[in-house]
């Protein structure tokens, strides 16, 4: 019990935490060393950025298709890889880029003044499920991401989920890049199994073994029951709460791409 917080009404509030009245102290994710050095995530894991890179060309495709400038709410936006690749996806679309750990979201502030500068780039500090509360029903086109919703404890999940639903614009498209878990779970460990030994190779060459910790940690998180993201309930999840057009593509071992769209 010594490792085990208390959380006070206040953050009862916070995502993640919402079942829970007691929380680890390994739950704040991204506030310590993981969020400071996550620019090391590109070396061990090389398709993180491929997704953010995937998030931006769907971006791109839907604006092309669409002649008014298009309205993006990207979740978790982190230290702003995806939000540059959404940014750079079309020069008139304006983003609201939503992240509840200031540890990741000043480093994107840093980086992406220039478009908070000329009016197209927004920030909220709230979580997703607050922010997305906040919002008006059918009021925005997009609605992306890239490695967030894997974070959500899975009864949280649900409600963004409902609530991204009823945010978008009919027409509207769910982009998400992430961790979807293989429906085969002995590949899908054999697959995690090798992530693993490349962080030990990178981290260790790297003599990282600090930020080597908090990832397996941060792993664990990932791979627990009330958190993995399986792809097929995945994808039912989204039918359930009413999307059309549910499309996986570019799997890349335990990543992959999802769009949806409310028709
Ligand atoms: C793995 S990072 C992904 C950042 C970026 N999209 C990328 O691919 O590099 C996940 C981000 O989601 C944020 N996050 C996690 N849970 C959140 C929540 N409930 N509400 C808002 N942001 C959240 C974290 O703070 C973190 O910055």
């Amino acid at each position: 019990m010594t490792q085990r917080l208390i959380i006070d009404q206040n953050m009862a509030a916070m995502p993640d935490k919402t079942s829970h009245q007691e929380v680890s102290p390994y739950d704040t994710l991204f506030s310590s060393i993981i969020g400071q050095d996550y620019y090391l995530l590109k070396q061990i894991s090389p398709f993180a950025a491929e997704m953010s890179r995937l998030v931006g060309l769907s971006v791109a495709k839907f604006c092309a298709q669409n002649f008014a400038p298009v309205s993006v709410v990207e979740l978790g936006g982190g230290t702003g890889i995806t939000s540059l690749a959404i940014l750079s996806a079309d020069e008139r679309l304006t983003l609201l880029s939503i992240d509840n750990e200031p540890i990741m979201q000043n480093q994107a502030k840093q980086s992406l003044q220039q478009w908070v500068d000329n009016g197209r780039l927004n920030f909220s500090d709230q979580d997703a499920l607050s922010a997305l509360r906040s919002l008006s029903a059918n009021s925005v086109d997009v609605i992306a991401s890239a490695y967030t919703l894997h974070n959500f404890e899975a009864h949280y999940r649900k409600q963004v989920l409902n609530e991204i639903f009823r945010v978008l614009k009919p027409s509207g498209q769910f982009i998400n890049g992430d961790r979807y878990a293989l429906d085969d779970v002995s590949a899908h460990t054999l697959s995690t199994q090798n992530e693993v030994a490349g962080y030990f190779k990178v981290l260790i060459s790297l003599n990282r073994l600090d930020v080597l910790e908090h990832w397996i940690i941060h792993l664990f998180n990932d791979e627990s029951e009330n958190h993995i993201m399986r792809e097929a309930l995945a994808l039912e999840q989204l039918s359930e709460v009413g999307f059309k057009q549910i499309n996986l593509s570019h799997r890349l071992e335990v990543n992959a791409l999802v769009t949806a769209v409310k028709e």
